[in-house]
């Protein structure tokens, strides 16, 4: 149908939309993996939506499939939140918090370095929790009114949260609780802990697209400057130290295959999104909620794959 659509003139996609396009049908038909159920209203999603948006540093939008649906950004939010603690407190404060060694462990281990008490990542769950706490803000709905109003304006705009999801991931999250408690028991975070907690479930629960997701994506490889807005949203520096923790902690226990097979700086979550960075270039954003044993994509990363390799994007 795709190939039929093109020989009879069908005349409304660019070449590299067209290229998306036929890239989709034929991942498509992986139905490899199984949709995240861990948190209850993940398991709702639609198998079958499949998704890749790419935007360039000066705003060009490329998409194909499902762009414009919205999902939960669940741990994507991961190395945005990081890039907020850097902006805010700079990296000397925040690297007392976390560290930036891969650990090869899941994403929600309940370990801490032994050395110094730290989470060994901002891109695991640990690291993630203790990030929240360094939201800004006088009480509870001010530091969740920055959260979002700090996402957003990566997202050039205004974005909102899925409540019941949300409701899903605070009714569920004990094996959060016991990451935030153990991190409350060694003082890496002061508390109050369930409301960090629950600023770190609303993180998660941010509603986004494909699209949105790419033109984040992009921000970063404009060195923090939105695509869309022109805001600088976070320093070029703080985006090199985002992009670097991306590149060797933002696929899980997956990260070193992804580097070798990809190439590029990129964060997955559980909800079935996927960024990757090309700074100075573009950034990319899939979505399909079939995931594998880790956590990751499949046809997510399939697709990165495909178009790091034919278009030589790889970065060695
Ligand atoms: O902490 C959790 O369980 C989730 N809400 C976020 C998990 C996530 O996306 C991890 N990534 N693969």
């Amino acid at each position: 149908m795709v190939a039929m659509e093109r020989s009879v003139g069908f005349q409304s996609r660019s070449p590299v939309e067209q290229y998306l396009h036929d890239l989709l049908a034929q991942i498509a038909t992986n139905t490899e993996g199984t949709v995240a159920d861990y948190i209850p209203e993940l398991a709702k999603a639609n198998p079958e939506h499949l998704a890749v948006v790419v935007v360039t540093v000066d705003g060009k939008v490329y998409s194909a499939g499902d762009a414009d649906v919205p999902f939960t950004i669940q741990s994507v939010s991961k190395p945005f939140m990081f890039g907020y603690a850097l902006q805010e407190y700079g990296l000397e404060t925040v690297l007392k918090k976390v560290g930036v060694e891969p650990t090869g462990d899941p994403f929600n281990s309940i370990v801490l370095d032994d050395v110094n008490n730290r989470p060994f990542n901002p891109m695991v769950n640990a690291g993630a929790i203790a990030m929240s706490e360094l939201l800004r803000g006088e009480n509870h709905a001010e530091r969740e009114a920055t959260q979002m109003d700090f996402f957003s304006r990566f997202a050039g705009r205004k974005l909102t949260m899925d409540q019941t999801v949300y409701q899903s991931e605070s009714d569920t999250g004990h094996r959060n609780r016991a990451i935030a408690y153990m991190m409350l028991n060694s003082g890496m975070i002061n508390g109050p802990t369930e409301e960090v907690l629950d600023l770190y479930f609303r993180q998660c629960s941010i509603l986004v697209t494909a699209r949105d997701l790419a033109v984040m994506a992009a921000t970063l490889a404009a060195h923090g400057r939105n695509v869309i807005t022109g805001e600088q949203v976070i320093s070029p520096g703080n985006v090199r130290d985002v992009l670097s923790v991306m590149a060797t902690c933002g696929m899980y226990d997956y990260a070193g295959q992804w580097m070798f097979d990809v190439g590029l700086p990129a964060k997955s979550g559980v909800s079935g999104g996927i960024i990757a960075v090309l700074p100075g270039q573009l950034g990319i954003a899939v979505y399909s909620p079939r995931l594998d044993s880790v956590g990751n994509s499949v046809r997510g990363i399939e697709v990165c794959k495909r178009f790091t390799r034919d278009f030589s994007l790889h970065a060695y």
